[in-house]
């Protein structure tokens, strides 16, 4: 999964070498990521968030138009292709447009409000891949559709704190609003954002510049020391807000205080994506580098009707698998799932013949169990138990067979005993 191993491998053969920014995830590193993709499902659906799948593509369209045409996301980091029927397609570089798209599309929204979805897939983005970010990352994820009530914002971002506590992330909150599309509102404010950063437009570095006409709110997000001076004393959405936006953030603060959630108001966080509504945060890591965004979300009321549906009230949040697994380092290993019950080990023609029937005796009791399929010597079959990282081995030998029990050796203390094979379900449990 990680960067560093993947470089080297492909370093030793290139022409092996995955393509630039994707990674092989190989044992025993997948063993962490699908622990921790299983974990946030299971978390997810605790709170009654059903899992959702979409196309790996979509129509460019539902991109375009959903996530917006002026991000960077859509304007300089999709992965689009023509396809041999002439039509524009792009793998998805996120899930919130494409799981809007499949609610309307599946009419869910006709049926229990709101839907609460979930969901654990790649993501491609053609970004300069660096440590934490890649061109295919995984996210997890969930959307609550149909609802405007502060309390599905608190729900939302408390079911993040919670899976990334669970997974052993460090991480804090930061939360802020950033209004909505109206004159009384975000529009009003844009416009005297616009006006301070038009009269200060030779301070910006000119990377920044063009931003002032294209997305005046990323300006917040310049990595540039020159535009973080200017944006210092820049006006701030959160004293420009309306009345019924600066009320929902209040109520939302409320109800995570209520839930002892941990939160920051930073009122300079803006999102990357154009869809986001009123409560817009990120969850952040220490334990990162320059990529510190565990994951990130926030609302989305204008974006079903974007899409051309219905008004559609929306909030979710995506976190970055990868992400997870370098800030959580060696944090939850242990059950990280990969350690085996038992290996069989054979001795003889008799109990290499009996030892499949016996494993798979014992898979179907729910134990999980490995052998040798490489008709190893008894050595060998010992040096690959322990490599297996199994907890005990079974040996079967003649005399075993003969008496129907078999020794079961504990592959850590070495300890031995003679377990009756009709016994060996019970006994081999932790
Ligand atoms: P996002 O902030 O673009 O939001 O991505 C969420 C998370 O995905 C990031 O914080 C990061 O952990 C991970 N991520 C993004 N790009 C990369 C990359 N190139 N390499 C590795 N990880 C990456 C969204 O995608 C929204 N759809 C979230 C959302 C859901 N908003 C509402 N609902």
């Amino acid at each position: 999964m990680s960067q560093e191993k993947g470089a080297k491998k492909g370093e030793e053969r290139p022409e092996l070498a995955p393509p630039r920014g994707t990674n092989d995830l190989l044992p025993p590193e997948s063993w962490r990521w699908s622990f921790v993709t299983r974990l946030a499902m299971d978390t997810f659906a605790g709170a009654g968030y059903a899992p959702v799948d979409t196309p790996a593509f979509e129509h460019t369209e539902i991109f375009e138009r959903g996530v917006g045409a002026a991000s960077e996301v859509v304007g300089k980091q999709m992965y689009t292709f023509t396809d041999r029927g002439g039509r524009s397609l792009t793998l998805r570089p996120e899930l919130t447009a494409p799981v809007m798209r499949a609610v309307l599309a599946g009419n869910l929204h006709r049926s229990r409000l709101p839907v609460k979805l979930a969901y654990a897939g790649p993501m491609f983005r053609q970004e300069r891949p660096q440590r934490g970010r890649h061109r295919q990352f995984f996210q997890v994820g969930i959307e609550a559709i149909g609802s405007a009530e502060p309390a599905v914002d608190a729900e939302v971002i408390e079911v993040g704190a919670s899976f990334l506590e669970a997974a052993g992330v460090r991480a804090s909150l930061l939360l802020n609003s950033i209004g909505h599309v109206d004159p009384a509102c975000r529009t009003g404010y844009l416009k005297l954002l616009v006006e301070y950063l038009e009269a200060r437009r030779d301070e910006l570095a000119a990377a920044d510049v063009e931003r002032i006409a294209a997305n005046p709110l990323r300006t917040f997000d310049s990595k540039e020391t020159k535009t973080r001076e200017v944006m210092q004393g820049a006006p701030l959405i959160s004293d420009h807000l309306c009345d019924a936006c600066a009320t929902h953030l209040e109520s939302v603060l409320a109800i995570l205080d209520e839930l002892g959630v941990a939160f920051e108001v930073e009122p300079r966080l803006v999102r990357g994506l154009d869809y986001y509504t009123r409560t817009a945060f990120e969850f952040t890591s220490p334990d990162l580098g320059a990529q510190d965004a565990v994951g990130g979300g926030g609302r989305y009321d204008g974006l079903a009707a974007a899409l051309g549906g219905d008004e559609l009230p929306g909030i979710g949040f995506a976190l970055g698998i990868d992400r997870i697994l370098l800030a959580a380092g060696d944090q939850g290993d242990e059950t990280a799932g990969g350690t085996l019950d038992a290996y069989v080990v054979a001795i003889g023609d008799a109990a290499r013949r009996a030892a499949l029937g016996l494993a798979t005796r014992l898979r179907r009791a729910g134990l999980a169990v490995d052998l040798d399929l490489m008709g190893r010597s008894v050595r060998g079959q010992m040096r690959d138990a322990a490599r297996s990282r199994a907890r005990s081995a079974v040996i079967l030998g003649d005399a075993e067979i003969a008496a129907q029990a078999a020794t079961v050796r504990d592959l850590g203390t070495g300890e031995e005993r003679s377990v009756a094979l009709g016994d060996l379900e019970g006994r081999l449990l932790p």
